[in-house]
């Protein structure tokens, strides 16, 4: 009995000692201390032995069950603390690496500029409004006194969507939905996109940005609407920029005019910017003709108005002297960083 115990005790701890894994571990722990392990067989064959020597043997198989359950918990905590560190060991992160740079847009030119024509003209008291761009023929041509078979509606290569239906050519569509409101007086900005079916080159797009102006009042004359584009010129081009306007045809205003403005490269002089001219020609405008006023139900002999149109890109391009309005729709960050 008692060779028995120290071999079945010599072979616990050895193999106890030598388990590889948790699991390995406890496959140890049933086979030895489990309901039908070794020790608890040697604990029941205590029957057979004689009762004189029951006492010590007892005490002997309890020392051996309480050595090797010792060992059996010292094993785990090994192997529990061996398991956490190479746990840390794999998920260590290195705080000090670089992180993963994000790339950041930046804001487009013609968002800049529009912006500083947003600033200027809410400065003179003017209201920023917008307006669909998909738009009736009415709003586009008709009310803007521009009937089915004037020559501006082939000017201007319309994208007809259905019947009527059509994507919007001009902002001008927005003086009648301002005018509609029948709020009066007026003084908006109407900035969009507007299409026509051009082609793209260093100078056209089927889609650009124009600003869209509208003052409607009583006693508002052509003194007035110089005043105000000369101030708008003088604060977006600067201090020294002179104006010409020439008389000009358009549709919906009358008399109406285009205006230039003297070169901001070379003063007025001529050179390869304004392509040796001096000026440079930036926007339409004109007195609000009575017949648009009349159609939407304003009384000419109360009212009167002047509007304008400039384009986006134009002043962008302009501004910022760039001479390719193709690389305002690339979105190139290696171009739009620059601005
Ligand atoms: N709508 C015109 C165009 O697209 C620009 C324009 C000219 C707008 C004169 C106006 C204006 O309001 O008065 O060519």
């Amino acid at each position: 009995m008692k060779e028995k115990l120290e071999k079945i005790k010599a072979e616990a701890l050895e193999r106890i000692r030598n388990a590889s894994s948790m699991d390995n571990l406890n496959e140890f722990r049933v086979m030895y201390l489990g309901k039908k392990g070794q020790m608890t067989e040697v604990l029941k064959s205590m029957k057979t032995v004689a009762p004189e020597e029951r006492a010590q043997v007892g005490q002997m198989v309890n020392d051996a069950k309480n050595e090797i359950e010792q060992c059996f918990e010292g094993m785990k905590k090994n192997l529990e603390t061996a398991m956490l560190n190479s746990r840390l060991k794999k998920e260590t992160i290195d705080v000090t690496l670089p992180g993963t740079m994000h790339k950041t847009g930046h804001e487009h030119p013609n968002s800049l500029v529009l912006k500083e024509v947003e600033d200027i003209f809410i400065g003179m008291g003017y209201e920023v409004v917008s307006g669909p761009e998909v738009e009736y023929d009415h709003y586009n041509f008709e009310a803007l006194n521009i009937p089915a078979n004037h020559p501006a509606k082939d000017e201007q290569d319309t994208f007809y969507i259905d019947g009527d239906i059509l994507l919007r050519t001009q902002t001008s569509s927005c003086q009648i939905h301002e005018m509609e409101k029948g709020i009066l007086p007026i003084r908006m900005i109407a900035p969009g996109r507007v299409f026509r079916s051009d082609n793209v080159d260093a100078t056209h797009s089927p889609s650009f940005h124009q600003i869209e102006g509208l003052v409607v009042d009583k006693n508002i004359t052509f003194a007035d609407l110089k005043g105000t584009l000369n101030e708008f010129c003088r604060q977006f081009f600067g201090e020294n920029i002179k104006t010409k306007f020439r008389p000009h045809h358009f549709p919906f205003t009358e008399p109406s005019a285009e205006v230039d403005v003297s070169c901001f490269k070379c003063g007025g002089k001529g050179c390869r910017f304004c392509k040796g001219e001096g000026w440079i020609e930036i926007l339409g405008c004109g007195q609000v003709h009575p017949h648009v006023l009349e159609m939407v139900g304003i009384d000419t002999n109360e009212y009167t108005g002047f509007a304008f149109g400039v384009g986006l890109e134009r002043l962008t391009l302009l501004k910022y002297e760039i001479d390719d309005m193709r690389l305002l729709y690339e979105n190139d960050l290696r171009f739009l960083n620059q601005f």
